[in-house]
């Protein structure tokens, strides 16, 4: 579920030009965000590297494949840098926050690291690399953090760059106190910190002031949100308050931990109108034993279970998932066990992974006992299996007449537009329409699918 994004904005104002590249989750785009706001006394976003006397590069660890999305990107900074001389290029996000200073050494020519708790100090970073003081470093922990100016409470919802106003991100929460063996994230992030709800409820009446008609709620375990809050409150009394909203039709979140689900929850979800009837629900494994291994402590017939009450209560209710091959120690047999979860549980769509060992996990000390090949052979073999029930999925679509959010343009035509259906699956138009303008609801007849996406021609009178 990695997101990257490039920014722009204009003002005219002679500040100097910062552009920050985003890789890695919506943390990471929240960040970025922040950084603007951050910066903006000083610096104005720009739409290009080109064009920017800062360049930050906000990167993400989850995989080794991301983190090497960093030393690539350097290597075109430094091409950048040698014909514009004072150009500053900043490392942030989480690879600054877990390798610190080394970033130093294999990326020559970094002006500054900075770590995830530590973006406020941006601005004096790059005054003393300005004042010719050598490459700055700043990764550590801040307990303090949610109190710093412009701390979780303060950040703008007003957006840079690429916005797409029907949708509108929103955190509920930072960080994550769960210690799955195989994820970095608690070490690049820290321990969960809720947001105040109505810090919450203030982005999204602005957002819903601007347009926006569905909100996304993003957190690591969305549903352990607000224990820390006091008074304590729920992720179902949040929910409960975002619908309340004006404005805001559509409500999604991500992602709820099967561990973390109680009755309030389900009762909630289902029965709530603005929920949307789709459920990101990682299940990384089918097996037991492999669940242990992984410190994700529910098991299949708990997840299974879950699945099993949603859909005798929504039956429409399309659920997508996370899932790691090739976790160490993972036998044909427990691979055999996923895919029996997934033919069970017929999900619409999977986010899967090979396991990437990440430096200071527990389970990137296990030896590795499966071959890279092996790994890839069980990506391609789950792959291929959910590949065939998607298209059973969708095809349960094609036929029936449906509410679609519109929301965007289509990628292959910006004559044409696209949204999604309340399961999240895409429907694209076949051509322009009156009526089927971004932010509308239009009821709309299914006539086709594709590969991942539903065809539709809007009911017309
Ligand atoms: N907090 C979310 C997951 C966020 S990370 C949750 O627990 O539900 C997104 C996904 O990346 C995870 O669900 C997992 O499937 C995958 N992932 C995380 N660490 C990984 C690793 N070391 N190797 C492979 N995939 C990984
Ligand atoms: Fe990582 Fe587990 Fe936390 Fe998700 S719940 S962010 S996988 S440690
Ligand atoms: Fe990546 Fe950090 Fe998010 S590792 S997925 S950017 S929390």
């Amino acid at each position: 579920m990695s997101t990257e994004s490039q920014s722009s904005t204009k003002k005219s104002v002679p500040k100097q030009g910062v552009y920050i590249r985003t890789f890695g989750c919506q943390m990471n785009e929240h960040d970025s965000q922040k950084l603007y706001k951050i910066l903006e006394k000083d610096y104005q976003p720009v739409d290009a590297p080109e064009k920017a006397d800062l360049v930050l590069i906000n990167t993400c660890s989850i995989r080794d494949k991301a983190e090497q999305k960093l030393y690539s990107v350097l290597g075109e900074m430094r091409e950048l840098k040698s014909s514009r001389p004072g150009m500053m290029v900043g490392v942030c996000g989480c690879v600054a926050q877990q390798e610190g200073e080394s970033i130093l050494k294999y990326g020559r020519g970094v002006d500054l690291v900075f770590g995830t708790h530590n973006l406020s100090l941006a601005p004096s970073l790059i005054q003393l690399r300005k004042n010719g003081a050598p490459p700055q470093v700043a990764v550590n922990y801040r307990e303090d953090w949610e109190d710093l100016p412009l701390g979780f409470a303060d950040t703008d919802p007003t957006r840079h760059g690429k916005t797409n106003h029907v949708t509108a991100f929103i955190s509920i929460s930072r960080g994550c106190d769960k210690s799955c063996t195989y994820c970095i994230v608690p070490t690049t992030r820290g321990p969960e910190v809720s947001r105040a709800i109505a810090e919450i409820e203030r982005e999204v009446k602005i957002a819903a002031h601007r347009g926006t008609k569905e909100v996304v709620l993003l957190g690591q375990t969305v549903n352990s949100y607000g224990r820390d809050l006091s008074p304590k409150i729920s992720f179902v009394n949040l929910l409960d308050r975002v619908s309340a909203i004006d404005g805001i039709e559509r409500i999604r979140f991500m992602s709820p931990h099967p561990q973390e689900v109680r009755a309030d929850f389900i009762e909630c979800v289902s029965s709530n109108p603005k929920v949307c009837h789709h459920i990101h629900m990682p299940l990384q494994s089918g097996s037991d034993r492999i669940l242990r291994l992984m410190n994700r402590n529910y098991r299949r017939a708990k997840y299974l279970k879950i699945i099993e009450e949603l859909k005798s209560r929504v039956p429409d209710m399309a659920i997508t998932t996370d899932i790691i091959v090739g976790f160490p120690g993972e036998t044909e047999e427990d691979f055999q066990q996923t895919l029996e979860v997934m033919e069970a549980v017929q999900f619409d769509l999977v986010y899967s992974f090979a396991f990437s060992p990440r430096p200071g996990t527990v389970a990137a000390s296990i030896p590795e006992l499966i071959s890279q090949e092996e790994k890839l052979s069980r990506l391609h073999a789950l792959q291929a299996k959910q590949e065939r029930i998607m298209a059973s999925r969708l095809s349960q679509w094609v036929g029936k007449t449906v509410d679609v959010l519109v929301d965007s343009y289509s990628k292959h035509n910006d004559q044409i537009l696209q949204g999604r259906i309340s399961q999240n699956f895409v429907v694209n138009y076949a051509a322009p329409h009156a009526g089927v303008t971004i932010g509308s609801v239009v009821k709309t007849h299914i006539i086709g699918q594709k590969r991942f996406t539903l065809i539709g021609e809007p009911v017309v009178g």
